[in-house]
């Protein structure tokens, strides 16, 4: 039974680990003054741009910003979920991992029905003949339905439900995990006659299922509700079963439907899988890039409702894209989805297909009909399209690269195209950029400067940390920094990696990450210079002066509730009212 890992262990571990050594393994790295330098694995480069800074136990890409931990740099080298991450680098390392008492999983029974269900789906399956015969007729052997666990759900109304009676399976355990329903005479199976395909998470536990009609019965599908450990934006069918078969993928096609995955993975093309029935999210598509593929290519109809599946696609795919990172689109001939196409003209007209793929920036400069631009409104209206898609790109050279690419198309100076981009309003009714995107959190500039410093100088600033009291200050970004520091306090051994890495799942964590990299001329190059003494000087003198700040805000608050509760001020009070007024205005203007 695995426990939690125990937050200690993750941070000795980043602490301990040569970082040197584990990157130098896979990547050649060369010493560089404090720090060592080598070709980014991350992007294509000619001059090395990648550097490693043992001290900081980190790691950062000048070139495509790519940054992190000996943790994500494994996760992002050899595409690895966090925890097998660990695993990994303990076994390098000769350490065991070990658990803490508690079950990790509160989920754990749920997993366990699902795997029993499975098994009870899979072995139903062999005594049925209708099931198999429709399998045959679907062109789908023994392999591909045992690669993806295909089963059978008999058609009775409580097979399932009377099985797990048998074990100790509780009904409200099946109950949550989606497999029976409830009515008032008892509990009786959700899945009945259907091919069942299960859904797996990435390592591989089966999480609910797809139920497919086995003739016309409608629904055509029926698939798991969501349960505390099935969720259809976050999971990718066939992804588990592709990362199996390939552990170095170079691209993965995204298909419609389950049965093109099989029918694809039938004819031999493995690197397939499909949404559950969803449009796409970014979640999703992190999954993929993760999973080592350079390239996702969606594959959808070529009828209305695939154009808009592959739009929303696009959207959800653009932060995402790096300059090592691509997208494209393939269109099927109309009424052919790709099961049919295979068995009809072969998996080569497929493979054809997919080889010609429209390059994702050409799709998206296309969809926005850049041969209609004779007027200046229509450049604006150009403009005002194109500025909210390159608004979701995170990456700044990918939206560089796709700004030039939109310039050529359309015949303006990249100059101009940029300007236009940059342009304070849109000229037209444009689209607002979807909430969506990742927007930094606002921080005042010079709490970003004391999170800088307090990254870049943990050891130094805990061995001596400013005595004050931050709890009233109000500035934007005040409460990542007493966050920050009280992380410190409780654990002054961490380095900038380990501090880090507790941020992980934390939603300020890209936001962090980034600040090594927009302080790096400055703080970052005084910490890889040896200079952190000073920087924790500097630290220490910003909190006083943070500190001094939070008095005044309250003093200003004190006068301010004084006016508003009727009470006259006097003189001196009244003045010195007006200037702390005139310091907020100030400030706000700044933040
Ligand atoms: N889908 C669903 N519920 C439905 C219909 C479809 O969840 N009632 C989802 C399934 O994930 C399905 C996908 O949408 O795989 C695509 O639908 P479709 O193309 O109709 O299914 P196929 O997988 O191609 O199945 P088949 O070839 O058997 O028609
Ligand atoms: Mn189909």
């Amino acid at each position: 039974m695995s426990g939690l890992i125990p937050k200690n262990f993750i941070d000795e571990l980043v602490t301990r680990a040569d970082i040197v050594e584990i990157i130098g393994r896979r990547v050649q790295l060369k010493r560089q003054g404090r720090e060592f330098a080598g070709l980014c694995p991350f992007h294509q480069e000619k001059t090395p741009s990648f550097t490693v800074s043992p001290q900081k136990q980190f790691f950062h890409c000048f070139g495509c910003g790519t940054h992190g931990t000996v943790i994500g740099f494994m996760m992002r080298y050899e595409h690895l979920e966090f925890v097998e991450a660990i695993e990994r680098l303990a076994a390098e390392m000769g350490l065991e991992v070990p658990r803490d008492g508690t079950p990790v999983n509160p989920h754990t029974e749920i997993f366990e029905v699902l795997a029993r269900a499975q098994r009870y789906y899979t072995e139903a399956l062999t005594h049925s003949a209708e099931a198999k015969a429709y399998l045959t007729h679907r062109g789908i052997g023994a392999d591909a339905s045992a690669n993806y666990g295909i089963g059978y759900a008999p058609g009775d109304g409580d097979a399932l439900a009377k099985a797990l009676c048998q074990t100790p399976v509780s009904p409200a355990t099946a109950l949550a995990a989606g497999l029976l329903s409830r009515n008032s005479r008892g509990y009786y199976d959700r899945f009945r006659q259907r091919l069942m395909l299960p859904i797996r998470d990435t390592r591989g536990r089966t999480v609910g299922f797809g139920g497919r009609a086995l003739g016309d019965a409608q629904p055509k599908y029926l698939n798991s509700p969501e349960t505390p450990v099935f969720h259809k934006g976050r999971l990718l069918y066939g992804l588990y079963e592709v990362r199996q078969r390939n552990q170095r993928l170079t691209h993965i096609v995204v298909v419609e439907g389950y049965l093109d995955v099989i029918a694809l993975a039938e004819a031999g093309y493995g690197e397939v899988v499909a949404t559950l029935g969803t449009s796409i999210t970014e979640r999703q598509v992190e999954q993929l890039f993760r999973a080592g593929a350079d390239e996702v290519i969606y594959c959808f109809d070529g009828d209305s409702a695939g154009k808009r599946a592959a739009w929303r696609a696009l959207e959800q795919t653009l932060p995402l894209l790096t300059p090592g990172r691509s997208v494209r689109f393939a269109f099927l001939p109309p009424g052919e989805d790709p099961d049919s196409l295979v068995r009809r003209q072969g998996l080569a007209a497929f493979a054809a297909t997919i080889d010609s793929a429209q390059p994702g920036s050409e799709y998206l400069l296309a969809n926005l009909h850049p041969d209609r631009l004779a007027g200046a409104e229509e450049r604006a209206r150009f403009a005002g399209a194109l500025r909210p898609l390159l608004a979701r790109i995170h990456d700044d050279i990918y939206r560089e690269m796709l700004t030039a690419e939109a310039a050529e198309r359309v015949g303006l100076s990249v100059e101009r195209m940029m300007r236009l981009m940059q342009a304070e309003r849109a000229p037209t009714r444009a689209k607002p950029a979807s909430p969506h995107v990742a927007r930094p959190p606002r921080c005042d500039p010079t709490i970003k400067r004391a999170i800088a410093l307090l990254i870049a100088a943990p050891a130094e600033i805990a061995a001596n940390p400013p005595q004050v009291d931050l709890s009233s200050l109000t500035l934007a970004g005040s409460e990542i920094l007493r966050q920050l520091l009280e992380t410190l306090e409780h654990n002054p051994h961490l380095n900038t990696a380990g501090l880090l890495e507790r941020w992980r799942t934390h939603p300020d964590a890209s936001f962090l990450g980034r600040i090594p990299y927009e302080y790096r001329d400055s703080i970052w190059q005084l910490a890889q210079e040896g200079q952190e003494s000073r920087l924790a000087e500097e630290f220490r003198h910003t909190l006083f002066h943070l500190a001094s700040e939070a008095v005044i805000g309250a003093e200003y608050e004190r006068l301010e509730n004084t006016l508003r509760s009727g009470r006259e001020l006097g003189p001196e009070e009244r003045q010195r009212l007006r200037q702390l007024q005139i310091r907020m205005a100030k400030q706000k203007t700044r933040e």
